[in-house]
């Protein structure tokens, strides 16, 4: 499997613990994706130590170096990425918009996590908004990028219970902790070929045990 592996890059913005679910699942050589690069627009990004600790190049696009000109940020990011031979792009926690342009040129070769069960609650505050609604379920989504925010085919979700004492804070730690259970999932259908879409929705390659499936809809119910 190793020498199959594809080469995937990370962008980040922040602590990047989406990141290390991804590093930590790759350690394994039978993961399909090897973490060739992480990428970060800001510079003082505390996941960037931690892809270091962990022997993997990193690189950072300044956006600030950009001003309102999104295309030439996008196109450094670019360069970055193909220098580096890269595959397959995981947006995780990277907290900017990017141009239809640099989402065309990666199609069904990036895909992003988000903090709720999208279609619902694309965007910012996204569990104050799931708790002032009233959910009881909240959730993350794992899905292909398109141009438009924080939208394209769903490749895994996960929900957990909304508890009537949460904060926002509480109900994050909740959805975070199943972030790092079906990220890696997703990945490793990408990177392995088991995923693909057709007609902006997703389709599994048939010879995936059922028992994986059913990971895709509830990786878990935990508090
Ligand atoms: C995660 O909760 C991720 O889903 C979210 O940012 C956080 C990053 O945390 N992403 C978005 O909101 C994208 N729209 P991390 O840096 O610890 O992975």
């Amino acid at each position: 499997m190793s020498s199959s592996r594809k080469r995937v890059a990370i962008l980040i913005s922040g602590r990047g613990s989406n990141m290390r679910s991804l590093i930590e699942a790759a350690e394994d050589a039978d993961f399909p994706a090897e973490i060739a690069l992480v990428l970060s627009n800001r510079p003082d990004a505390g996941g960037l130590a931690v892809a270091q600790e962990a022997g993997i190049a990193t690189a950072v696009v300044d956006h600030k170096a950009y001003p309102k000109d999104r295309a030439g940020f996008d196109a450094a990011v670019d360069e970055v990425l193909r220098e580096a031979e890269i595959e397959l792009v995981c947006l995780a926690g990277f907290m900017r918009l990017l141009t239809p342009g640099f989402v065309e040129g990666w199609r069904d070769r990036m895909i992003n996590i988000h903090p709720s069960l999208l279609p619902l609650f694309p965007g910012l505050h996204t569990h104050e908004r799931a708790i002032e609604a009233g959910m009881r379920l909240a959730g993350c989504t794992v899905h292909y990028v398109r141009p438009e925010m924080d939208s394209g085919p769903i490749i895994a979700q996960a929900s957990v219970p909304i508890a009537f004492d949460d904060t926002p804070e509480t109900l994050a730690k909740r959805v975070l902790t199943v972030e790092h259970e079906i990220y890696p999932l997703a990945l490793a259908l990408v990177a392995a070929g088991l995923a693909r879409v057709e007609n902006e929705r997703l389709v599994i390659d048939p010879s995936l045990p059922l028992d994986t499936t059913d990971m895709l809809i509830a990786p878990s119910f935990g508090g």
